[in-house]
């Protein structure tokens, strides 16, 4: 078990329904049974690592919740809506929309192919809107259930600390990210009238597979870490407990906002001592 220790469990989110994309790994499932250990039944999104996918959900089975795995690129139009309409088939509905499926394809800007480009930009921004479409369709169709929620729905986008900070090889990925923090306040600012609750949460560097590279080696742990006042890197538990409070009604009044939970990588840290 890392630092991060798990609160008790109190139900946050009992008979509310999930979907997490990108849910068999990394962040996205330290958010799928940070989620589940309040309550919520879950649908595992994954593309790929069927066996990854299932693990995550027999531990949340484990909890006490149901989970439901579903393939899907969330790039594509036609995934997405049977998706959707699978988990409403399923579930009976979605209450909770996590959007965390993204990808990496780092180069240089006279190296990067227009393949590597549009990739990111798909998944990451695209597949983010296609995702808050289908949830916001069935937020609507549905309507308010008081026992569950206050909102009738909720949007959490997993951003990054580069919606922000510019990152030299990595064009195509803080451009995406970028556009999701604008696509998150534009559509918080669109449906806040219809109860639907629009978030984010930027996580600066969390120990996962897109970053291992940075954390596995030694060197590079020490040149990473000058960046995080914190002095850590993260876990994808410290995701995990950001996204449940912003998906329970303890955040009611947080909307269109960015919760940046990154030990601090945003402060600028090369000022702590100079400028
Ligand atoms: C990236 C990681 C990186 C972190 C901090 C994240 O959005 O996916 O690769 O370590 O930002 O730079």
């Amino acid at each position: 078990m890392s630092s991060v220790s798990r609160l008790a469990c109190v139900d946050r989110l009992k008979n509310q329904v999930a979907l997490v994309t990108g849910a068999s790994s990394g962040i996205g499932r330290g958010i799928a049974l940070a989620l589940a250990d309040e309550g919520a039944q879950i649908v595992v999104n994954y593309i790929g690592d069927r066996q990854a996918a299932e693990e995550v959900a027999r531990e949340i089975q484990s909890k006490g919740t149901d989970a439901l795995v579903l393939e899907a690129d969330v790039s594509r139009e036609d995934h997405v809506e049977s998706m959707f309409a699978r988990t409403v088939r399923e579930f009976g509905t979605v209450d909770i929309l996590i959007n965390n499926a993204g990808v990496q394809r780092d180069a240089a800007v006279h190296e990067m192919t227009l393949q590597e480009w549009q990739q990111v930009i798909d998944v990451n921004l695209t597949g983010a809107f296609l995702c808050s479409r289908e949830a916001v369709r069935e937020f609507r169709r549905r309507g308010l259930v008081p026992e569950r929620s206050i909102a009738v729905g909720k949007i959490i986008f997993i951003s990054s600390v580069h919606q922000v900070i510019p990152w030299s090889g990595h064009c195509n990925y803080a451009a995406s990210k970028g556009g999701l923090m604008q696509l998150m306040k534009s559509l918080a600012q669109e449906v806040a009238r219809d109860r639907i609750r629009v978030n984010a949460i930027a996580p600066g560097a969390v120990r996962t597979d897109i970053n291992r590279e940075s954390w596995e080696d030694p060197a590079a742990l020490e040149a990473l870490l000058k960046l995080i006042p914190s002095n850590r890197i993260g876990e994808p538990r410290d995701i995990g407990s950001a996204a449940v409070w912003l998906a329970s009604d303890e955040s009611d009044y947080v909307h269109g906002a960015t919760i940046f939970v990154d030990g601090g990588m945003t402060l600028y840290p090369g000022f702590a001592s100079g400028g």
